[in-house]
């Protein structure tokens, strides 16, 4: 039972829905993030900071969504916000990220034009865990994918998306068949 975290897109959410993963609950940090559109028939709910005191309570009300709907694994799909112990604690060693770098290379929100910045021949995707720093988690699987000349930001992360969307699935599936 899979709870997805959105901000952006959410073409991971779709590769998740795709690969037929039992995805029980879609939140949000972003009220009008596109990914929630994906999540036809799938309970969705935002939790901007804003409506709540602090990150921890914002954090806590997130969980206890999520563990209502039944989530036991949390998969953050483009999810652009660290989380709290006030979460994190709520699932332990059952909430993993994908980001579009090989860790521990290149963390954070602008990692794919820092690469390109860089240099950098070949570039990556990593699913790893999440604990509360940034991208600083145990790597769970790694797939690499080459910088071609002339790359642009968007040219390089819609490459390295094409490899996130059959990597993240994949060990999704296995940590569900735990
Ligand atoms: C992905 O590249 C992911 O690695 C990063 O944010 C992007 C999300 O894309 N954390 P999407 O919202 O899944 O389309």
């Amino acid at each position: 039972m899979i709870g997805v975290l959105v901000s952006g897109g959410g073409t991971n959410l779709q590769a998740l829905l795709d690969a037929g993963l039992p995805v029980v609950a879609v939140a949000t940090n972003r009220r009008h993030a596109p990914a929630l559109a994906r999540a036809s028939g799938i309970p969705t709910a935002a939790f901007e900071l804003s409506d709540h005191p602090d990150r921890a309570a914002r954090d806590a009300a997130m969980a206890d969504w999520l563990e209502a709907q039944g989530a036991r694994l949390v998969v953050l799909a483009g999810y652009m916000h660290l989380l709290t112990p006030a979460f994190l604690d709520r699932f332990p060693g059952a909430v993993v990220n994908v980001h579009p770098s090989l860790l521990p290379a290149f963390p954070g929100a602008h990692a794919v034009e820092e690469q390109l910045a860089a240099g950098v021949a070949e570039s990556g995707a990593t699913v790893h865990l999440v604990d509360e720093g940034i991208d600083s988690g145990e790597v769970l699987a790694q797939a690499r994918v080459p910088v071609l000349p002339g790359d642009t930001p968007e040219s390089l992360h819609e490459r390295i998306k094409d490899v996130e969307h059959r990597l993240l699935p994949q060990v999704v599936s296995q940590l569900c068949a735990r």
